[in-house]
Formats: structure tokens, sequence, C-alpha cells
């Protein structure tokens, strides 16, 4: 991984959302199972957009894979809890970030790779002050391997997007970074990951 001029998230989640996120777990569970599996989709959909990249192609292959397995396992938690999942209530937080892609290539693979990084970067903060404040063991544990393993993939994002345009990527990245924080902080405070 290259060295990064800035820490991602840019900015930290405010304690006043894991209080509310502990405050109904069950509720946290049920829009985390939904964001695994969009995590899953999007990098597939990269594979769709451009099946020459080989690197890149296997590299979200093996991604969306893991990412179907934390679908699994979060579906096991809901199983254990005696709770069903929902519907997907959509994700403001991703559809703001998904505007800041540029349509024109080659911006836009180099745009979708960041905001993909970025998506992971804050998903692993949150499910890590998950993992250190969630009561139950085996539950924090999970949420501790499932941040870990988003943590990967924010660099396995990052490596991507500094292969894909070695000389821009930190200047975009800083803008996009620095957005995200706004968009974030704009976002009400639920019991939801973003
Ligand atoms: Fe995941
Ligand atoms: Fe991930």
């Amino acid at each position: 991984m290259p060295a990064l001029d800035v820490p991602l998230p840019l900015t930290a989640t405010p304690a006043a959302w894991l209080a509310v996120a502990l405050a109904d777990l069950d509720a946290v569970h049920q829009d985390h199972l939904h964001c695994e599996r969009k995590a899953a989709q999007s990098a597939l959909s990269l594979m769709r957009s451009y099946p020459e990249r080989s690197d890149l192609v296997v590299a979200v292959a093996r991604l969306a894979h893991e990412e179907t397995a934390h679908v699994v396992q979060v579906t096991q938690l809901l199983g254990k809890k005696g709770k069903e999942a929902t519907m997907d209530f959509g994700d403001e937080y991703a559809a703001a970030l998904r505007d800041l892609v540029r349509r024109g290539e080659p911006g836009r693979l180099l745009d979708r790779l960041l905001v993909f990084a970025l998506i992971e970067a804050r998903s692993a903060e949150r499910l890590e002050l998950l993992a250190g404040a969630i009561p139950d063991e085996a539950t924090a544990t999970l949420y501790g391997g499932l941040a870990s393993a988003e943590v990967r993939h924010r660099d396995t994002f990052l490596e991507l997007a500094a292969a894909a345009a070695p000389d821009t990527w930190r200047e975009r990245l800083a803008v996009l970074a620095r957005a995200e924080a706004d968009i974030i902080a704009a976002m009400p405070i639920r019991a939801r990951i973003h």
C-alpha cells in the first residue's frame, strides 16, 4: 500500500453516533446486512465495466467473495438473535458520494475506486467502534473481524486507484476525502452504519 497523505476516514465519527447505535443494535445489524450485499455488488459492477483490466478483475472478484461471506455472517448473527432481515431503506450517504464520480474516463474509474475506498474506510472505522463497545463478546469479535477486512478492502481500492492513475490519485483522494467528511457530517445520527 502506498503511504497516505491524509488519514482515512479524514474525520472521526462523533461519540453520539456510537451511543445511538448501541441503543438499537438490531437495527444496525439489519442495515449492515445490506451494506455488505451492496459492497459485493459494487465490486462486481467494476468487473462488468473494466473486464480488460485483469488485475482489477481478480482483486474485485476476491473482494466480492469476502463481502458475500460477510453477508452470510451478518445473516447468521440476525438469526441467532431471532431477528429478521428488513428491506433496504437506501443509503443517501453512498448516493451522495456516487454523485461525485465523474462521467468520462479515465476520471470515472479513478473516482469509483476512491469512493469505494472511502466507504470501506468509514465502514471500518464504525465497525471498529462497535467492536470496542458491544457488550456481547461473540458479536464484538465478529465486528472486529469485519472491521479488519474492511480496512484491507480500503487498501485494495487505494492500490487499484494508484495503479490506474499514478500521477493524480493522491490529489483526487484529498478532494473526495474532504467531501466524504462533509457528507457524513450532514447525515442524521441514527442506528445505521452510515
Ligand atoms: Fe464487508
Ligand atoms: Fe469491504
